[in-house]
């Protein structure tokens, strides 16, 4: 097949395209006349994306399983061999409560695999074209359970702790290749994922925004909402700001 010529439109790529968070990057990215492809493990909810913004190329692929992900990337790749933005977003939160005695038959470390080792995996496969691409942009979304850590959440937060220490090393990495990271770290989200939840919650389009505004500056992270009040907090007063994160 021969590769897609780089019309007007930049590429962009994202995971976790169908809902919530990924979802606002499609629509933003869309709008601004990319070519957007995007993936998620649910038909479903990739055929109706497709259908609301068309031309957005669609297709499966479980960041947890690496060779979905090579698989994926091979055929994206073929198609457009420059990536101009690669979105690391799909994942997301259980709740695990670790003083149960059947705490092993609940796959505890499930998080790592899909939203840290699969997440390392993804920017791992698509890096060789977002750098054919310079000047091109990575956006990782991490959480401010990055920073301070949910009772709730242990695996989530340890995988997030984790994404962003990836993030912080591969920046410098790619510093003098052309290719900038971006680490949003949202608080909570308006999402399907979090619906069940209560409490203030930001939307996904205005994390979306913030994010693009952040990789058009330059910026190395993006704390949206009550998560810009983080890093001053942690450094003022860390035990207060943790007890309040981890209850949230
Ligand atoms: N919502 C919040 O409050 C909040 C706060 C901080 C950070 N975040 C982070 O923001 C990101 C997006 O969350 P969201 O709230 O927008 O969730 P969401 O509405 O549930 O959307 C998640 C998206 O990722 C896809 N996805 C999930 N697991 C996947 C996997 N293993 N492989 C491929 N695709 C997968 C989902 O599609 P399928 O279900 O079809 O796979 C869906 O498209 C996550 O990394 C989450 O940790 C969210």
């Amino acid at each position: 097949m021969q590769p897609t010529p780089k019309p007007s439109g930049k590429v962009a790529v994202i995971s976790g395209g169908s809902s919530g968070i990924g979802r606002a990057f499609v629509e933003k990215l869309h709008a601004r006349g990319y070519i957007v492809i995007t993936c998620g493990r649910d038909p479903a909810k990739l055929e109706k994306l497709a259908q609301d913004f068309p031309g957005v190329k669609t297709g499966i692929c479980d960041v947890s399983d690496t060779a979905a992900i090579r698989a994926f990337a091979d055929d994206v790749v073929r198609r457009h061999p420059e990536i101009d933005m690669l979105i690391s977003n799909a994942g997301g939160m259980r709740e695990l409560d670790f003083t149960r005695d059947d705490i092993t038959d609940q796959d505890p470390t499930e998080e790592i695999r899909s939203n840290l080792a699969g997440a390392i995996e993804w920017m791992a496969t698509f890096l060789p074209a977002v750098r054919r691409a310079s000047p091109s942009a990575i956006v990782v979304v991490t959480s401010g359970y990055a920073m301070a850590a949910s009772t709730r959440g242990p695996v989530y937060s340890a995988a997030k702790f984790g994404l962003r220490g990836f993030a912080k090393a591969l920046r410098r990495q790619l510093a003098g290749h052309g290719v900038t990271v971006t680490e949003v770290l949202p608080p909570l989200v308006d999402t399907p994922a979090v619906a069940h939840r209560s409490g203030t919650k930001v939307s996904a389009t205005s994390v979306a925004e913030l994010a693009l505004t952040a990789v058009a500056n330059g910026k190395s992270e993006v704390h949206p909402g009550a998560v810009r009040w983080l890093p001053f907090g942690l450094r003022m007063a860390p035990s207060f700001i943790e007890n309040m994160v981890a209850k949230s």
